[in-house]
């Protein structure tokens, strides 16, 4: 993987690329897979708020459509202030992530400390809780 640094960069830098014009409030996300791949994400409003799509999905839905092996390392999410990924990203990474993936939340002066999936989303909905399994397509 890219150095933890070098991810905190480039989620700060896909950070100004945001389309905020409602909350003013941008997001960057850097997401590392173990085979080296990085994924980038920025929050994208909309005047009908409510398809709005949040930085962390934009990263990992590039990656699901990239192809591949899809293992996620690590990821970077810069804010100001800092900020923890909302209930739905946290959904989302609960789909791609083992619960010891580490997030770490940081603004733009700096990394700050990584948690991991698991302390923000400690019992997922997830496909143990449905009857019929989804299908393994990767
Ligand atoms: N937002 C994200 O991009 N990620 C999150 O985890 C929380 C919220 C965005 C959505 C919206 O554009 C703005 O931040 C304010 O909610």
């Amino acid at each position: 993987m890219k150095s933890l640094s070098s991810l905190f960069q480039a989620a700060k830098k896909v950070r100004s690329k945001a389309y905020a014009p409602y909350s003013g409030f941008k997001v960057g996300a850097a997401l590392a897979l173990e085979d080296g791949r990085v994924f980038l994400g920025c929050n994208v409003e909309n005047a009908s708020y409510g398809a709005t799509v949040c930085a962390e999905r934009n990263a990992f839905f590039a990656a699901v459509a990239a192809g591949g092996s899809l293992k996620p390392k690590a990821l970077v999410l810069v804010t100001d202030p800092e900020a923890r990924p909302c209930g739905i990203c946290l959904q989302v990474m609960a789909e791609f992530c083992s619960p010891e993936m580490p997030v770490y939340c940081a603004t733009p002066k700096g990394l700050g400390k990584g948690l991991q999936l698991k302390d923000l989303l400690p019992n997922p909905f997830d496909s143990r809780n449905l009857k019929r399994k989804g299908k393994k397509v990767r």
